[in-house]
């Protein structure tokens, strides 16, 4: 084996610093020999190798930091929904041992205080506020709002009558003349008030009622100044959100809502939460309900749809969004169709 210290050793001798001359490019004989140092002739020699290997070859061009990361984070994302797979798993098989009654409306007597913050994310990131607004501002008239809960359309109410254009697109008079809060649990009802009187210390033709949605009765707000006034039979328009999933019975309270309506040009409007278009979605749902029925009072996976069909009203109107779960609904009474005389 030769020295390869000769090789540095036999190099040509450095110009001396005392007699500096202008830098001139040497061009190299094209039969010119040179010696390479070792380090350089290792390197030269691993890379023909891992060529010939196969493992440099050309088009592969990830850098090995970049697969390192990739590799990190597919195992750490796999991880994750092993994680994630594993507690589903164990909240269903929870969720399917519970005996949770149909009637969950109590819950909300506890979780009233929590209740805004628990939604207000969610709602945010659904654009739900929105839904809301376009919702109510198409109440007018007499109103009640059922199921009112702590007071979450508060803020989008047109309270006050004045002329304008209705939502048929008819000249008339718009807005709200009186308003009803109803929702069963007094806690939530007490919550709607406190806010009521906040945002809106001027208007008095409001009431609220601790009760239930299925049996309430007609306005009894009657117009300031006029004591003689025989009081309305019928609501002009009812209003609920996000209530069809507490009741235990939904299409027979919707029947009894159509029941205190104003029969020709009254109003059912409802925004709710229920099943989706999508059945793995409708299969998670089911798995996880009586869970969060338990918890919060509420059956997440209700067909919207078939409880409003079974109820009899007419639909005005039908929306949904959110791969189906939030449905928007204008109902309105029955019509009785005249039959013509034979
Ligand atoms: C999910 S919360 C919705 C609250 C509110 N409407 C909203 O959009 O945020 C359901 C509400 O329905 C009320 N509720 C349940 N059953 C009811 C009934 N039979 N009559 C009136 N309110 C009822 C509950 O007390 C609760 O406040």
């Amino acid at each position: 084996m030769s020295d390869p210290t000769a090789v540095l050793q036999a190099k040509p001798p450095r110009p001396q610093k005392s007699s500096p001359k202008p830098a001139t490019l040497k061009r190299r004989e094209p039969n010119a020999s040179y010696q390479r140092r070792p380090d350089a002739q290792n390197s030269i020699a691993q890379a023909k190798a891992a060529v010939s290997s196969g493992s440099a070859k050309r088009g592969h061009g990830i850098p090995p930091r970049v697969l390192t990361f990739l590799g990190v984070s597919a195992l750490t994302i796999s991880m994750y929904c092993g994680y994630l797979y594993t507690s589903y798993t164990k909240e269903v098989s929870k969720a399917q041992s519970l005996n949770v009654p149909r009637d969950v409306s109590d819950r909300y007597n506890t979780t009233a205080s929590t209740f805004d913050a628990d939604v207000e994310i969610s709602e945010k990131a659904m654009g739900l506020g929105k839904k809301r607004r376009d919702l109510v501002q198409m109440a007018r008239g007499n109103v009640l709002e059922v199921s009112c809960g702590t007071g979450r359309n508060l803020p989008f109410y047109e309270l006050g009558e004045r002329r304008g254009i209705d939502n048929d697109g008819r000249a008339g008079v718009v807005g709200c003349r009186t308003v009803t809060f109803l929702d069963l649990s007094p806690q939530m009802i007490a919550i709607t008030k406190e806010k009521f009187e906040k945002l809106h210390p001027a208007f008095s033709e409001v009431a609220f009622q601790a009760g239930d949605a299925g049996s309430v009765g007609p306005p009894t707000i009657a117009r300031p100044g006029s004591a003689s006034e025989t009081l309305p039979p019928y609501f002009d328009t009812i209003l609920q959100t996000m209530g069809l999933c507490s009741m235990p019975d939904p299409s027979a309270t919707l029947r009894h809502l159509g029941s205190i309506t104003e029969p020709t040009r009254g109003r059912i409007l409802l925004l709710e939460h229920g099943r989706s278009h999508y059945d793995w979605l409708n299969r998670i749902l089911d798995n996880l309900a009586p869970a969060h029925a338990d918890r919060h009072g509420c059956w997440w996976n209700r067909d919207i749809g078939a409880i409003v069909r079974e109820s009899g009203l007419e639909i005005v109107e039908e929306k949904r969004w959110h791969m189906g779960t939030t449905w928007r609904y204008v109902l309105r009474p029955k019509q009785d169709v005249e039959k013509p005389k034979s």
